[in-house]
């Protein structure tokens, strides 16, 4: 790449090489102009590793704990590790921008992304999110903050208008934005698919002109979410740098219109030209040279950090009798639905193929030194198990081939276009390119060989964004062509799953073919549904089981064993974009197999692996439970890690987990209903309200115990004097610090982490009314046993203590005593003072 005059190359840009600059070629990638050296791009998800530019049989990567999981760190250091390696990922697959981190606040413990944003909290959030793009942004590789904002839930993601008062915009949802932008500047920004108070946010110039580029000073590129620019002129002249994927649906000819008739300027096109000039600049000491191809890293050091990030992020939840951590010397049963099965990663654009991952059976078998038994119990999928991977191919390798052709089945001397190997049943072919095909609309044939273990009745699901039919031996079992359904699969653009069943004989191989014909073949009525690509398959099956056997056998054996440990959980399917979850229990069966195994077993260790709070109505029956989440390639490993006590746990959570949905202060106002969602509980999300409201939940944010105990004590808290105005700062820095400082010592036996959590309390002479208590800083320490040290926690008066003032349009920092409470693990609360002594007011970032 080669360093840009921009304004000359402005200068000498054609109209039409402007507005091609203004848009993507195809999925990932930008325009070049050759003429004038400017380069193509590349973007990549995002946010829990870097796909490449392939959604469909792509190049596996390396998959990070999902960001509640990293949320559950408080670790800055680790997530600077995360970025650093995470641009060393995207290096390494030609990126040159990552489309990460996800910074959406979780409203509603039934958001289908929750699990891909760090925290209900915004200073918790924005701080971590700030350190993952420092680390990303040393290395050269831009970061991109998204969905910009208020995309926090998935119903009618694209036209739903998200209503919030001015200062919970402020307070809760743009909050995480700021704090990471104080922290670092990240290279691009990507607007969410809703409306905010009744405009888009891809075209919406209060929030990208005035708050943005205006107040916060940022002079990034603003890209909008995919298929998420729905004007021509409004985005250009809201300041929309670059509508994406391409082929461009609003520019081209359209903007040039714009342009001649003046409804779009030509010196604002170029201020959108300048963004997308200046990004090439910035990401041109990379050298990745266009094209580039896809490599995977998968180095043994970067391992150990997925690992150490795994293994960071388990919560223990309870630890009565001190159950945990279990002996490696003893025998072991595994239960559960989640045990045999890697819940590595959510759903949606941020799955990826990982290089390898760890289920909890497998990690607990590695570190366990005696007999590791194992029982289903139940199962927890939500579609059928994927058929690919049990099956072979033709020529016996494990999987099936995949023959693409133009024309239909039906259609005698057809000849294949392309053919693949798979193992993944599962594809969405929105970046799938051939040429040889000549439309939208073409076939693909599956086929792959079944011999299974044992005789029984073998359930077949199907679901398409196109059209599907599964055959065993030339047999139709399922047919999904006609009478579709929609479901949620595929962002919200799959059928259901269409069933079928037929009885297989233990031994005997089966010919299993799915006829598979595009999106076009499809009968759904797809208005308002952003189609990507050509459309999707998926098909799965499993033997047919006695749901009371599987629960009664493992409640069996459970309680004849010596040391228990129960998987349950979510998984990508449960938990994924374009969907929110219907309720917040385990699948069905679940919570009937824990309590019953806890009756059978008491000392029965539960472990729950999800993105989001789940209820959990055994836990007053449950000695031991872990929080584990989407817990990325060392998924397995890390929980073992925690089981056997070879990592202290030291996560605390970074959302609540309500006792039930309705405790939920989003209960009410949760779902699109005629186009709009009210944010009725303004500022008082998540353990703002809980606290508000004093309705105890069933475990708070911020809580999370470990395998020792710590004391806090000797707190002091310095402040500078004031300035007569708030000043502006500059990234990375501090400008009015409120020092706390305390000593924090581990008087337990074994040494681990501890969380410091800085909480200020407003004066009660505050003209608001404000949540009780909010976070504002915090910090980690290692301590070996016995061991003590001083930490410091620095916060921004300014930040520290502002509320935004709707009538003044902008931050307030009122006079008074604001009261400051350091908590961590324990329930022992150091406690102090500080004074604001003058009210000011504020604006900027
Ligand atoms: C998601 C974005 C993602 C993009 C590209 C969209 O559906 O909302 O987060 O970066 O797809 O995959």
């Amino acid at each position: 790449m080669v360093r840009l005059d921009v304004e000359q190359t402005i200068s000498e840009l054609t109209l039409g090489e402007k507005i091609a600059l203004t848009a993507g070629v195809d999925f990932w990638h930008t325009a070049a102009v050759h003429r004038l050296n400017i380069p193509s791009l590349r973007l990549s998800d995002g946010p829990n590793g870097v796909r490449g530019t392939r959604f469909f049989n792509g190049i596996p990567a390396a998959c990070f704990p999902c960001a509640t999981a990293l949320g559950a760190t408080w670790d800055t250091e680790l997530l600077d590790d995360v970025g650093r390696l995470m641009a060393d990922e995207a290096i390494a697959k030609g990126c040159h921008v990552v489309l990460g981190p996800t910074i959406n606040i979780q409203r509603s413990p039934l958001g289908g992304r929750g699990f891909e944003s760090f925290s209900e909290d915004g200073i918790l959030s924005g701080t971590l999110a700030g350190h993952y793009s420092k680390g990303m942004q040393e290395k050269g590789v831009g970061a991109t903050l998204k969905h910009f904002v208020c995309n926090d839930q998935e119903h009618e993601r694209l036209a739903v208008d998200s209503i919030v008062t001015q200062r919970a915009l402020r307070e809760i949802y743009l909050l995480p934005f700021q704090v990471a932008m104080r922290i670092c500047r990240s290279a691009c920004i990507m607007t969410a698919y809703n409306k905010v108070n009744g405009t888009h946010v891809s075209e919406n110039k209060e929030i990208l002109g005035d708050i943005l580029r205006k107040e916060w000073g940022w002079d990034g590129l603003v890209m909008s979410d995919w298929f998420g620019t729905y004007s021509t002129s409004e985005a250009i002249n809201a300041g929309l740098d670059l509508e994406m994927p391409g082929k461009t649906r609003w520019r081209g000819d359209v903007l040039a219109h714009a342009v001649s008739s003046n409804k779009v300027a030509e010196f604002v096109l170029d201020s959108r030209v300048r963004n997308v000039l200046n990004l090439i600049n910035y990401l041109d000491p990379l050298g990745i040279p266009e094209g580039a191809p896809e490599k995977g890293l998968n180095r043994e050091q970067d391992h150990a950090l997925l690992r150490r990030a795994a293994a960071e992020s388990v919560v223990l939840l309870k630890n009565q009798d001190n159950i945990l951590p279990l002996k490696k010397d003893k025998p072991i049963l595994v239960i559960g639905p989640n045990a045999k099965l890697a819940a590595y990663c959510g759903g949606g654009s941020a799955s990826l193929l990982p290089y390898y991952t760890v289920t909890p059976f497998e990690g607990v078998s590695a570190a366990s030194q005696a007999p590791v038994e194992f029982s289903q119990g139940v199962y927890s999928h939500k579609d059928l198990p994927l058929l690919g991977p049990l099956l072979k191919a033709a020529d016996g390798k494990p999987g099936f081939s995949f023959r693409v052709f133009n024309e239909p089945p039906t259609e005698a001397n057809r000849g294949a276009v392309d053919e693949l190997h798979l193992v993944a049943s599962v594809g969405f072919l929105m970046d799938y390119v051939n040429p040889k095909i000549k439309s939208m609309t073409f076939y693909v044939d599956m086929e792959g060989y079944f011999t299974p273990e044992e005789d029984g009745l073998y359930d077949f699901g199907v679901t398409v964004v196109g059209t599907g039919k599964l055959l065993i031996d030339d047999e139709v079992i399922v047919d999904n062509t006609k009478n579709q359904q929609r479901g949620s699969a595929f962002f919200g653009n799959g059928t259901i799953e269409e069933k079928g069943a037929k009885y297989l004989q233990a031994g005997c191989t089966y010919k299993i073919v799915l006829q598979f014909g595009t999106a076009p073949t499809s009968d759904l009525d797809n208005r308002g549904i952003v189609a990507f690509g050509p459309g999707g398959f998926r098909f799965g099956a499993a033997r047919r089981v006695n749901q009371e056997d599987l629960i009664a056998h493992a409640v069996e054996q459970a309680s004849r064993a010596e040391q228990v440990v129960l998987f349950a959980g979510l998984t990508m399917e449960w938990e994924t974009e374009g969907y929110d979850r219907d309720h917040m229990n385990l699948p069905p069966g679940s919570d009937e197999l824990i309590t019953r195994v806890l009756t059978a077993n008491p000392n029965t260790v539960i472990v729950n692996q999800s993105g989001t709070p789940v209820t959990m109505p055994w836990a007053h029956n449950a000695k031991a439970i872990l929080q584990a989440w989407f817990g990325g390639n060392e998924c397995g490993n890390g929980i073992a890690d925690v089981l056997y006590g070879d990592v202290n746990p030291s996560a605390k959570l970074p959302l609540t987990f309500p006792v039930r949905l309705q405790d939920n202060p989003s209960y009410v106002n949760f779902r699109s209903e005629r186009g709009r969602v009210l944010y009725g509980e303004d500022v008082y999300v998540g353990y703002r309200f809980y606290e508000k409201i004093e309705r105890d939940p069933l475990f708070s944010f911020g809580y999370g115990l470990s395998y020792t105990t710590f004391a806090r004590s000797n707190i002091s808290i310095n402040t500078v004097p004031e300035k007569p105005t708030l000043p502006h700062q500059p990234e990375g820095t501090i400008t009015e610090p409120i020092t706390t400082t305390l000593t924090v010592t581990n008087t337990g036996p074994v040494a681990g982490s501890e969380i410091a959590q800085l909480w200020i309390l407003p004066p009660p002479t505050n003209s608001v009314n404000r949540p009780v208590r909010e976070l504002k800083g915090f910090t980690k320490v290692f301590l070996q046993s016995g061991e003590s040290k001083e930490v410091q926690i620095v916060v921004d008066k300014k930040v520290a203590t502002s509320w935004w003032d709707e009538q003044r349009g902008a931050w307030a920092s009122e006079s008074g005593i604001y009261r400051v409470e350091v908590t961590g693990t324990g329930k022992e609360v150091l406690k102090g003072i500080f004074e604001v002594e003058k009210t000011r007011y504020w604006v900027g970032l």
